[in-house]
């Protein structure tokens, strides 16, 4: 059986690698719902219709395990997915909560009561959509108090990346820090809370300063994975990964072979 990896586009690809790294034998098929991103200006009803037709390509594809490694689908999705969509054999996995639980200093799953953690301020960059949701303010109120979050919607940044264009990428990158600082002028840590921003890491860690720790998904999504197949142990396969998208393949290869630095082919969804 092959692990599902969802995206609205190329974001998602920072999640795989990382998991395909610590999962050498699990088999992975990458979804990018190319042809619709960015996600993060759509309503939450349409990226919830839009979330939900992907994951069913990925559940027709063999995928009983599907990552949504797009906050913004499991922002506005993931809840409503699995409170009255997702088949009981299948699971839907989103990327926020392992982030809150390294932020919050908890172990994979602990559901203790919330209690005091070391970061008081906090600063979330996330897409216009994740922001609106408010999902992350929640996932957190769950786990901690105390903790002040001024969240950031970075408009703009998907689109630049999806079309390779690294330098507005920066000058958007950096606008947003700025914007965020007027808002929250010392954060302790900030949060890349859109699985595209890991690829402009440098960018948001410069802009903030050195003193300001970066938390970004994807190695917190693959240890976590890795627990969870730990506990399910009938993954292990070839180690194989198909990518599918539903936009144009030669274009989407063309970004993601840019993106990874190695040879990636896409294959229409
Ligand atoms: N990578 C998606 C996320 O993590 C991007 C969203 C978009 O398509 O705008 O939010």
């Amino acid at each position: 059986m092959a692990v599902g990896i969802f995206d609205s586009g190329l974001g998602g690809l920072t999640v795989l690698d990382a998991v395909q790294q610590r999962l050498p034998d699990v088999e992975f098929v990458y979804l990018a719902d190319s042809a619709n991103a960015p996600y993060g200006v759509r309503t939450a009803d349409n990226i919830y219709d839009l979330t939900v037709a992907a994951t069913q390509r990925l559940f027709d594809a063999g995928c009983d395990l599907v990552i949504l490694a797009c906050n913004t689908a499991s922002a506005a999705a993931l809840r409503r997915m699995q409170e009255s969509w997702v088949p009981q054999d299948k699971r839907v996995l989103g990327v926020f909560v392992p982030l809150i639980e390294a932020m919050t200093e908890r172990q994979w799953g602990d559901n203790s009561p919330p209690r005091e953690v070391a970061l008081k301020h906090v600063a979330l960059f996330a897409t216009p959509a994740t922001v609106a949701s408010r999902a992350f303010q929640r996932e957190l109120a769950f786990r901690a108090i105390g903790v002040d979050v001024e969240a950031q919607a970075c408009g703009g940044v998907v689109d630049a990346i999806e079309d390779g264009d690294f330098i507005l990428a920066e000058a958007l990158v950096r606008s947003h820090v700025d914007a965020l600082k007027r808002k929250m002028p010392e954060p302790e840590a900030a949060i890349l809370g859109c699985t595209h921003y890991p690829l402009m890491q440098e960018a948001f860690q410069t802009a903030l300063g050195k003193d300001v720790s970066v938390f970004s998904q994807a190695n917190l999504v693959a240890d976590s994975l890795a627990d969870y197949l730990e506990r399910h142990p009938n993954m292990a396969g070839t180690g194989e990964t198909a990518y599918l998208t539903t936009g144009d393949p030669a274009r989407v290869s063309s970004r993601a072979t840019q993106f990874l630095r190695r040879q990636i082919d896409f294959a229409a969804a």
